[in-house]
């Protein structure tokens, strides 16, 4: 496995804005980059979105989804769309997983819309108290699957609801996989995940970047245990 780049930095907000500064530089190369999901982000992309309110020459991805409606609370889509893509001047090309289509039917039309995408610019996962990454939960049979892009999903964390993930061989392949992870809570996984042995009971320590670089962004409580 490649070594993983990590920064850590005195508080969320620090680690929000850095990633930020990453995303909005991004944009203004062009390229694809694919979003997480869970609340962490948020802050992350409100100031990208300030930082640089055109993002038309990106394609933007979505690592899983809930199998919700894309106005429901608890919708990774929505999440981002209030927090940076209403935010923005010009809109990138979104490409948002349909979580309303159900696991199966979701997954199979992002199948379809990957289907000719190469190697992404840029990936962002965040990573769960029990170690997952996107919608890959711990020891579930999702992490083995190598030969599809996207696959259907029960929950193995909260909200309990069916899931659209990216599999991990699609995750990694991207220029730069980028974690972004706060909070004492995170502080085991976190350890597992970026300096323990690669191991299903904890998907994020399989997330490394196929052919580029992989780096974290942590806050000092989320560090508090490498
Ligand atoms: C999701 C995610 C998931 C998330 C982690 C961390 O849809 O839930 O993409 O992998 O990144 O669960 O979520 P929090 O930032 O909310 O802790």
């Amino acid at each position: 496995m490649t070594s993983v780049d990590i920064a850590v930095v005195v508080d969320a907000g620090e680690a929000a804005r850095l990633v930020a500064e990453r995303l909005a530089e991004q944009a203004r190369a062009g390229g694809s980059i694919v979003l997480t999901g869970g609340s962490t982000p948020r802050r992350a992309y409100e100031a990208a979105a300030e930082l640089e309110p055109d993002w038309s020459r990106v394609e933007l991805w979505w690592g899983d989804e809930r199998c919700v409606p894309p106005d429901d609370e608890r919708s990774n889509y929505a999440m981002a769309k209030a927090a940076l893509l209403d935010r923005l001047e010009t809109q990138p090309t979104a490409h948002r997983m349909q979580g309303e289509l159900g696991r199966d039917d979701g997954a199979a039309e992002y199948r379809y819309e990957l289907a000719d995408v190469g190697t992404f610019d840029l990936v962002v996962l965040g990573l769960g108290p029990d170690g997952h990454v996107a919608s890959l939960f711990p020891a579930f049979p999702t992490l083995d699957v190598t030969n599809r892009d996207v696959v259907g999903s029960e929950a193995g964390h909260e909200p309990f609801v069916d899931r659209i993930t990216l599999t991990l061989p699609r995750l990694c392949a991207t220029r730069e996989l980028l974690f972004l992870v706060t909070g004492e809570d995170k502080a085991d996984a976190v350890s597992r995940a970026l300096a323990g042995e690669p191991s299903p009971k904890t998907p994020g320590s399989l997330a490394r970047s196929a052919e580029g670089t992989t780096r974290a962004v942590l806050d000092r409580a989320a560090a508090s245990k490498l």
